[in-house]
């Protein structure tokens, strides 16, 4: 066995020790062992957030994707070791806003989330992808996405979400029957998705089709508001909570999972919360 795949075993057994020795004598964390799986998606997919842990540190890249497009989120997250998937996701959200701050730094912003936009997307049942087939979007962040909504939606009245991509929020927005919900979208294909399934017939449901940075103008005064674009850098989010005081009612609630930058490399960017 050579020593990448004894990595992959170590780390699917547990053995914190071997995967110690082995990452220290040279193994490679990035491998893919014969079924397409790196080191860290089988510590995640078992539970072992020792060890997760340990070949995070060792530079395993979180957001490598199995053949089945499933990162190792993904594998802690279905089989439910809240640990290791905390561990992930806290991973991720450093590696972002360590990404992003370079990419401002090289004044990249402004390519990123244009190049996103001009781009085709695909949808498939549990994922909406790029075309470069990095994840905007994927089912398993339904949870979180739940968990906002009835953070947004806690005060009632008049709820605002910046990012349709999957629906997930707006679905759960909707069971809490808000008085109005504003939703901006500014990718074309997202666009179309949305009317095609219905999103623009609802009652309440006002769609606004741009970036929001250019239809702020079009924008009201909000008891809630879900902020979650993709592509995008920091610095967006950051210029858009400078916004935050003229859209958000004094006793609104706010809350943010903010897209930062797709194109970067990284992969799936809802990491952030
Ligand atoms: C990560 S997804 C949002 C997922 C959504 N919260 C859900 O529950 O499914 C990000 C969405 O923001 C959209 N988006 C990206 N940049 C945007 C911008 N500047 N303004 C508005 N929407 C944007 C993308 O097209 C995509 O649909």
């Amino acid at each position: 066995m050579d020593v990448g795949d004894q990595l992959c075993e170590a780390a699917k057994n547990g053995d914190a020790g071997k995967v110690k020795a082995l990452i220290e004598s040279g193994a490679d964390v990035s491998h893919f062992d014969g079924e397409g799986l790196t080191p860290l998606m089988h510590a995640a997919k078992h539970g072992h957030a020792d060890v997760v842990k340990k070949l995070l540190e060792a530079g395993a890249p979180w957001n490598a994707l199995s053949p089945s497009n499933l990162s190792a989120g993904d594998f802690a997250m279905d089989a439910g070791h809240q640990e290791a998937f905390d561990i992930l996701l806290n991973a991720g959200i450093q590696a972002e806003l360590v990404l992003g701050t370079i990419a401002r730094k090289d004044n990249k912003i402004g390519d990123c989330n244009g190049d996103y936009l001009e781009d085709r997307v695909s949808f498939s049942e549990d994922k909406l992808m790029d075309a470069e087939s990095k994840a905007v979007m994927m089912a398993w962040e339904k949870p979180l996405m739940e968990a906002h909504a009835k953070a947004v939606c806690s005060g009632g009245g008049h709820i605002l979400n910046i990012g349709f991509g999957m629906g997930l929020v707006d679905t759960a927005i909707q069971q809490y029957a808000p008085a109005s919900h504003t939703i901006v979208e500014a990718h074309p294909e997202v666009y179309e998705r949305m009317i095609r399934t219905g999103w623009a017939e609802k009652d309440n449901v006002k769609i606004i089709f741009g970036r929001w940075q250019d239809v702020l103008p079009q924008l009201e005064l909000y008891d809630g508001i879900f902020f979650d674009t993709y592509g995008e850098y920091y610095e967006d989010l950051r210029e858009f909570h400078q916004y935050l005081p003229a859209l958000l009612k004094p006793e609104g609630i706010y809350s943010f999972f903010n897209g930062l930058c797709g194109g970067n490399g990284l992969g799936e960017d809802d990491w952030q919360c």
